[in-house]
């Protein structure tokens, strides 16, 4: 991009001693530099520890010392100019006003000895006019270097710049495929390109190519293989799960505040921008009775969103490397703020933070930092938190403000029970028309969506898993040997919506 040759070429002619360049993209930083020495009298030369040193303008003729002097002589004169320590004596020795890029240089950072060199070399750079160029995919630079290095960024594309690479992948393979012609589903191509940011441009468009050939089609299963993708690049840790499958509201009965709720924030949350910070929703907790939903609706969230959906496990958390705990929270947090905007889902997050645990104040610390970046956060991170048991719940969580609603999951009412039941015999291919919906919710009173869910299970089973005989009786049959939790755990349940009364919203 012009604008990096720019900023280079400016660096370059403030004479810095040391410019670092971090990147996975070696080949583009390389060319860059070429491209911003051009037309300098300052000649590039490239050392790796495979090839050594040599002349990236490959300038036979060139000379820039003595008549006598040539940098092939000199370079053979050195020999081994591949060891680093070598190297950096021999152009100590011989080479003036050069710029020397050091490929994967970081390894060597850890002698003494070369850090001492190269600081000698650049302290002198006024008068050796030497400027060295390190480039890795990652580098620390020595405290004793820091003063007299400087980093440069390559910049990484933006919203048209990735529309423009997907496009010249399209043109590509319309090309090779004249016979055929690439589909390409609007709204899946706007997913994929906002979900591209970030991405270098060689990453984006190994993305892109990826996503049309195996099909020839840009579709919202490509999406998912970027989003993907774009985790892996940040999450190294592994602390952080993606989640393949996010739910669609349409697999989901009931819910309807929170369906509503959410689309209302669509927009808001999705394409919000730096001046909008501040009203960015941060999340959500939903609290309820068991299997009545709550999972499935935080995997809807990302779902409806089109966003990544990132999942918090404590296990995890707490168990990758003991007594690091806290350093995994930070962690998790930069991955989720690195791949904005996203759900973090944190499944039955009272399991993870329980007050007054033998764990040596671990999960208050925890606690404390989850809450710090809750009331701190700008970052597009929707957080959707579930939760069983309110009593094991801390109250600061909950507070108002932390998070924007506490919804009550409650179990389904009789119209929902109908759709569960519609929903679930559709998954599983049974004709709904000839069921009497209405009387199997009716008679499922106090049935939870995962019992709903177990009736049919149970019923096909109990038909010699022919399908074709599923029908109201066998159904019915499986509700009336059903004896549903909400019974058995009458009295939990009533307590948790006396809870829920005035203090949430229902869902
Ligand atoms: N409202 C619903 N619509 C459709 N399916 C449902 C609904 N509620 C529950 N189910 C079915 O029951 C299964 C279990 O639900 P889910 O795991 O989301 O419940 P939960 O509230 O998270 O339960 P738990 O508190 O035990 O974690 C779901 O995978 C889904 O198949
Ligand atoms: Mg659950």
């Amino acid at each position: 991009m012009e604008k990096d040759k720019r900023n280079l070429e400016i660096l370059l002619d403030l004479h810095f001693p040391i410019i670092v360049i971090e990147t996975h993209e070696e080949t583009h930083a390389v060319d860059l530099l070429k491209r911003a020495t051009l037309h300098k009298n300052r000649n590039l030369l490239l050392w790796s520890i495979a090839a050594g040193l040599h002349d990236v303008f490959g300038k036979p003729d060139y000379r820039f010392a003595a008549p006598k002097y040539s940098l092939e002589n000199e370079l053979s004169a050195y020999g081994d100019v591949q060891d680093p320590e070598s190297m950096l004596e021999m152009v100590k020795a011989n080479i003036k006003h050069h710029i020397i890029v050091l490929l994967d240089f970081h390894p060597y950072l850890a002698t003494p000895k070369i850090v001492r060199l190269l600081k000698e070399q650049a302290q002198q750079q006024s008068s050796i006019g030497n400027t060295y160029v390190l480039i890795s995919h990652q580098l620390a630079v020595p405290p004793e270097l820091s003063r007299l290095s400087t980093r440069f960024d390559i910049s990484l594309p933006n919203k048209e710049q990735l529309k423009a690479i997907v496009k010249e992948e399209a043109d590509i393979w319309q090309m090779k495929n004249r016979d055929k012609k690439l589909e390409v589903d609007a709204k899946a191509l706007k997913l994929l390109i906002r979900n591209m940011v970030g991405m270098t441009k060689s990453d984006a468009r190994r993305m892109a190519r990826n996503a049309i050939v195996d099909d020839g089609a840009i579709t919202h299963s490509d999406v998912k293989d970027v989003m993907e993708a774009r985790y892996r690049l940040v999450n190294q840790e592994g602390i952080l799960s993606f989640e393949y499958d996010t739910a669609r509201f349409s697999d989901v009965a009931g819910f309807h505040n929170l369906k509503q709720w959410l689309s209302k924030r669509e927009n808001g949350f999705v394409t919000a921008n730096a001046q909008a910070a501040i009203d960015i929703p941060k999340g959500i907790l939903l609290l309820g009775v068991q299997g009545c939903g709550k999972s499935l609706a935080a995997k809807a969230v990302a779902g409806v969103w089109g966003v990544p959906l990132l999942r918090m496990d404590f296990g995890v958390l707490y168990n990758k490397y003991i007594g690091e705990t806290e350093k995994n929270l930070r962690e998790a947090i930069k991955t989720a703020e690195a791949l904005e905007p996203c759900v973090l889902w944190i499944d039955e997050i009272e399991k993870g933070i329980e007050s007054g645990g033998e764990d040596n104040g671990v999960s208050q610390r925890v606690l404390a930092g989850l809450l710090t970046w809750m009331a701190e956060k700008k970052s597009r991170v929707f957080i959707v938190a579930t939760a069983n048991d309110i009593s094991a719940l801390p109250p600061e969580l909950i507070r108002k403000g932390r998070l924007d609603e506490i919804f009550f999951v409650d179990l389904p009412d009789a119209e929902t029970r109908g759709v569960i039941l519609q929903l679930h015999l559709q998954r599983r291919d049974i004709e709904a028309g000839n069921i009497d919906l209405a009387l199997l919710a009716h008679e499922s009173k106090g049935f939870s969506g995962a019992e709903l869910e177990q009736v049919i299970v149970s019923s096909i089973y109990s038909v010699g898993l022919d399908k074709g005989r599923v029908n109201t009786q066998t159904l019915l049959e499986e509700i009336r040997q059903t004896r549903p939790l909400s019974r058995v755990m009458a009295e939990q349940i009533t307590g948790l919506r006396n809870w829920a009364a005035g203090r949430t919203v229902s869902a």
